[in-house]
């Protein structure tokens, strides 16, 4: 029976392969390299791959699984047979008891977003004990963490990147990001978890394009809203109720809080472009159309789809015994009023 249906399967790939034979665009020749690849795994063994993500309730972490999802069954996987995806609802200790079944279980690499980045050497070095290689995602590990074993490597985006491109924007406004004319920027930064190099580095690197603009700023606020929309709203509305007037800017690390400071701006009969300025990061579809309403300052595409395929494809290349680089970094991109047009999906 299991002979039947992965021959079934063969005749089902050989279709579809001939079917997008025609197809000659170089992303399109390196995913049928790897559909290639994958059609002969899934049709002659049981490839079972275990995808782990931090948290399913995150907005970007959602568009970015859906895209794996979609990558993986595109190659001819099927959820529940060849991959599961698991929920490491926030929590490291869960997450690890999660690896620690998938390795059990013998699956044949592992795609990893990880809790807390701090933990990954002890994932890599249990990993490594069993011979599975590891993807990483989205939260990264050092370089340090990553030496330890051949078959791991990161896939992700440069967050330092994003935090200037976050600067940039509000400095190439007409005002300089300074509505109350006090030649100063006036901003409150909210965060996403601190633990995450990308809320690091954006909240650094946001504010030093500003500095190498030439201009000058002042932090009036800066807490923690661990990426999250209604954390977001709240902490923009105690920003608003404590400096009123005085903020010229609000930076969230992502566009979940984004989204959440906007619903406090507007509640508090605050106006983006006219007396304040709002960015973020992800280009959320929903993000994306308030900017091309002029709702919002601007936001920086974080491209989970590339992410999602390279990710994919990484794997795929540890499932046919090939190696990896340890590092593979998608661009961001700005996304303003003037292109946002393009990004709305
Ligand atoms: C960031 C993203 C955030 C959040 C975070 C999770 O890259 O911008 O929205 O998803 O990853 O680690």
């Amino acid at each position: 029976m299991k002979k039947l249906l992965a021959l079934l399967l063969v005749a089902a790939m050989s279709i579809s392969m001939v079917a997008c034979g025609g197809s000659a665009s170089s992303s399109a020749a390196s995913s049928e390299a790897g559909s290639e690849a994958a059609s002969s795994e899934a049709a002659s063994s049981d490839v079972k791959i275990g995808v782990c993500i931090y948290q399913f309730a995150d907005n970007f972490m959602t568009l970015y699984r859906n895209d794996i999802k979609a990558d993986l069954e595109a190659l001819g996987y099927k959820e529940g047979t060849n991959f599961t995806m698991v929920d490491g609802a926030n929590d490291q200790a869960k997450q690890t008891e999660q690896i620690d079944s998938f390795i059990a279980e013998g699956v044949d690499v592992l795609i990893v977003n990880l809790v807390q980045s701090t933990s990954a050497s002890t994932i890599i070095e249990k990993a490594k004990a069993a011979d599975i290689p590891v993807v990483f995602i989205n939260r990264e590990p050092t370089a340090e963490d990553l030496a330890l074993y051949d078959k791991c490597c990161y896939v992700g985006a440069d967050a330092r990147q994003s935090g200037t491109f976050q600067g940039e924007i509000i400095a190439a406004t007409e005002n300089k990001g300074d509505f109350n004319g006090n030649g100063t920027v006036d901003y409150a930064m909210i965060m996403g978890d601190p633990e995450n190099v990308d809320a690091q580095y954006r909240t650094e690197y946001s504010i030093k394009a500003l500095e190498d603009a030439g201009l000058k700023v002042n932090k009036l606020y800066e807490q923690r809203a661990d990426w999250d929309q209604t954390k977001g709203q709240e902490n923009a509305a105690n920003v608003l109720s404590q400096f009123n007037d005085e903020v010229d800017v609000i930076f969230c690390n992502n566009d979940a809080m984004a989204m959440g400071a906007l619903q406090a701006i507007e509640a508090a009969g605050r106006k983006v472009g006219e007396d304040i300025y709002l960015v973020g990061v992800d280009a959320l579809e929903e993000a994306v159309q308030a900017v091309a309403a002029g709702r919002m300052t601007g936001t920086v595409l974080n491209d989970d789809v590339s992410q999602a395929q390279t990710a994919v494809d990484a794997a795929v290349r540890y499932l046919k015994g090939e190696a990896n680089d340890k590092n593979y970094t998608i661009d961001y991109v700005k996304v303003t009023p003037e292109n946002a047009a393009d990004y709305i999906k």
